[in-house]
């Protein structure tokens, strides 16, 4: 399994170790082997290249299986242009390798429904998935820019890329509870209309699939109303930017969610979470967002399902013991990311199921 782990900035570093680190501990109990490689991205990139992607890490990303990512983002750029600014680098690695799908899982895992600052009644049962376009709409669209007293960014998608998108969440469905939840803006935003009659289109090759519609504003509020009405969520850019934030509410703590970030062939995969400065070299942050991207990662890249679901498993029972980091409030003292990362290895590695 060739992978380029890029650590990025703040947290990322002791995340994404402890996330190899589970991925070493899965190695060794199903007999496979990890080629490894290390790249540079977002802020520590530019410090050190003048460049948030560097020519050096496309390429490695270009030769590898799969790419674990961290976290990109830092203070010190927050007066610098876009184009000079961390989250070029992870914008520009999800255009190169065509990564439009993102798939961002939100499971309220039993052992954290008081984590939860939302009523129990609320949250339990939790499980859904929010399927985001990710090269595309807002983030991406022409034409852009600041021109003076002006300042314009442009929501735009193609037929084919709505199309692309929409059939992936069907997919995912089928093998789920066969329903997909489509959020737009359709009642304001021409672009939103495109991407409902084209999700309606693709839905007739579905027919197995209960298709819904849903304004932005209202999915909004039925996520913290009631929740467990989704299964599978599709959406434009920038809506699953700030519907995922919201969804990590759900979960207990922003700090449990992975990701999956698919294209034809690459997979990237990181956890939800920003760079988080406030915490990052103090080996606070919970790791279980990218231990779980891992477990993405065995599952959509590799094809290996068991290994994958013994991770998942062993962050299940590690959060039943309540070994757990500050963020999902434990009732004893905070267990550390290294401590996380060591008790899911070592309930990977004393599985006998296996
Ligand atoms: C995310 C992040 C990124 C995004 C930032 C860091 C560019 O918020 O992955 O959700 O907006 O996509
Ligand atoms: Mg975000």
């Amino acid at each position: 399994m060739k992978i380029l782990v890029l650590a990025g900035d703040g947290v990322g570093a002791e995340v994404t170790c402890a996330a190899v680190e589970v991925l070493q501990s899965v190695a060794k109990k199903f007999s496979h082997s990890l080629d490894l490689a290390e790249g540079l991205i977002g802020g520590v990139a530019i410090k050190k290249t003048g460049s948030p992607l560097p020519q050096d890490t496309l390429d490695k990303a270009m030769a590898a299986d799969a790419v674990l990512l961290g976290a990109v983002g830092s203070p010190e750029f927050d007066d610098a242009p876009p184009e000079k600014r961390p989250e070029k680098g992870l914008l520009g690695i999800r255009k190169a390798l065509g990564l439009y799908a993102n798939l961002r899982p939100v499971k309220m895992w039993p052992s954290l429904v008081d984590s939860s600052p939302l009523k129990n009644e609320i949250v339990s049962g939790t499980d859904l998935v929010i399927v985001r376009e990710l090269t595309g709409g807002l983030y991406y669209g022409q034409p852009r820019g600041v021109f003076t007293d002006h300042a314009v960014n442009t929501m735009s998608y193609t037929r084919a890329e709505i199309e692309r998108i929409a059939r992936k969440a069907f997919e995912l469905a089928r093998g789920r509870r066969k329903k997909v939840t489509s959020v737009d803006k359709s009642n304001v935003i021409e672009n939103s209309q495109l991407w409902r009659r084209v999700v309606t289109e693709v839905a007739r090759d579905y027919p197995e699939i209960e298709l819904e519609h849903i304004l932005v504003d209202n999915c909004a509020m039925q996520l913290v109303l009631n929740p467990r009405r989704f299964d599978v969520m599709v959406m434009e850019n920038m809506f699953g930017d700030i519907l995922s934030d919201e969804g990590a509410v759900l979960a207990g703590s922003i700090g449990m969610l992975p990701s999956a970030s698919l294209g034809e062939s690459k997979g990237l995969y990181e956890p939800v979470h920003g760079s988080a400065p406030d915490i990052a070299g103090r080996n606070k942050a919970n790791p279980l967002g990218t231990i779980g991207s891992a477990a993405a990662m065995l599952d959509y890249t590799f094809g290996l399902k068991n290994e994958a679901r013994a991770i998942e498993n062993a962050i299940g029972k590690v959060l039943e013991s309540g070994r757990v980091t500050a963020d999902l409030k434990p009732k004893g003292p905070p267990a550390t990311t290294e401590e996380v990362a060591k008790a899911v290895a070592a309930e990977i590695a004393a599985n006998n199921e296996i």
